[in-house]
């Protein structure tokens, strides 16, 4: 059966600019992290990524070691976006990014300008694109000259294979050099990707969030449900589907201690008197920060992601409910 788009897409989603960028992403954007690899079901990846895209999420995100394996989730994504959604290609920003282990040597991770160039080479391959929307260094490189990695980033906006720069898991000193080197070169620096949520709160702490602030940088923030944590998913048990137990390389069965359980119990409350879930209080609280571009989610099936996009309805807070919170989890 052949997909065709909602042609209410756009109607209850916001966008908002990356910084003073002219690229505008959605309030929600949709990653491929998890349940995109060759263990993970196809029909329920292209069933994602319509529901996605149906509600106005035009912005899908990726990395070269998505999977497992690596690279696999690339693959998969590549083969929906060019089977069912080729008609779309021009409503979809797609981003991918290099930085972790890809292939053996000296040359398969970290920022040289010989490892950033291959890998986009082999993303684009994997995913059938001519070009990405944005692309990212995954992570700062701390034997590589920052300029070299920045004139790289650059020089691959100039070769036409990424429209945009984005940086991920800099901190704000670093970005704020980066900007510079990639304002020198006129090369298109519009956005962070950094770790942020009720849960974690390190770019409060380590300069990105006020540097993207007065950088004029866009801000999208990565696992705001603290991969699961931030929803109901574990109130009454480990259930087999959960990413625990199905996959259990990054969030494991010890991160949900009894002391974590209860913060989720009380904010589970906090959410309820709010009128809204739990996952939507914690996209809310992230999104509701001076700025945030985008809350960046992952999810197992589609109807997460529909109970994800409500947040939208409600995501301001009051001054009270903000010190309820910090009360639970400071
Ligand atoms: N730049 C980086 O270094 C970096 C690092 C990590 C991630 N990322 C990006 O950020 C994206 C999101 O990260 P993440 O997957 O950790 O985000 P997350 O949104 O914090 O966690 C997503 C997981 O939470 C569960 N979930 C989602 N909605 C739910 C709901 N309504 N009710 C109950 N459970 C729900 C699902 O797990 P279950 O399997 O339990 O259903 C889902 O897979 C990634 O895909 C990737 O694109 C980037």
């Amino acid at each position: 059966m052949t997909y065709t788009a909602s042609e209410s897409r756009y109607e209850s989603i916001e966008y908002k600019k990356c910084g003073e960028s002219g690229l505008k992403l959605p309030a929600v954007s949709f990653g491929l992290w998890h349940n995109f690899g060759d263990n993970a079901d196809f029909e329920n990846m292209r069933k994602m990524c319509f529901t996605a895209f149906d509600n106005g999420i035009t912005h899908f995100d990726l990395a070269n070691n998505y999977g497992p394996s690596a690279g696999s989730a690339e693959l998969n994504f590549g083969k929906i976006l060019n089977g069912d959604m080729k008609n779309y290609r021009d409503e979809m920003i797609v981003s991918t990014k290099a930085g972790y282990y890809m292939w053996p040597g000296p040359y398969g991770e970290w920022g040289s300008r010989k490892y950033l160039t291959a890998s986009l080479d082999q993303s684009l391959k994997r995913m059938g694109l001519d070009y990405v929307d944005i692309f990212y260094h995954h992570r700062p490189d701390p034997n590589t000259p920052l300029y070299e990695t920045m004139w790289a980033l650059a020089d691959i906006v100039r070769s036409g294979k990424a429209l945009y720069i984005g940086l991920s898991n800099y901190d704000g000193e670093r970005m704020r050099e980066a900007a510079r080197i990639l304002n020198e070169l006129h090369c298109p620096f519009v956005i962070n990707q950094n770790r942020y949520s009720i849960f974690d709160r390190t770019v409060e702490k380590n300069g990105i969030l006020d540097a993207a602030i007065s950088e004029k940088k866009g801000m999208i923030i990565f696992s705001p449900l603290a991969q699961g944590l931030l929803t109901s998913r574990y109130l009454m048990g480990i259930p087999e589907d959960s990413r625990i137990k199905t996959d259990g390389r990054y969030l494991k069965e010890q991160n949900l201690t009894e002391e974590v359980l209860k913060k989720i119990t009380k904010l589970d409350k906090i959410a309820k008197n709010r009128g809204q879930t739990l996952a939507q209080m914690a996209l809310a609280w992230v999104y509701d920060h001076e700025g945030i571009t985008s809350v960046l989610i992952g999810a197992s099936k589609p109807e997460q992601i529909l109970e994800n996009l409500k947040m939208i309805e409600n995501h301001t807070f009051t001054d009270e409910e903000l010190r309820e919170i910090d009360s639970v989890v400071l």
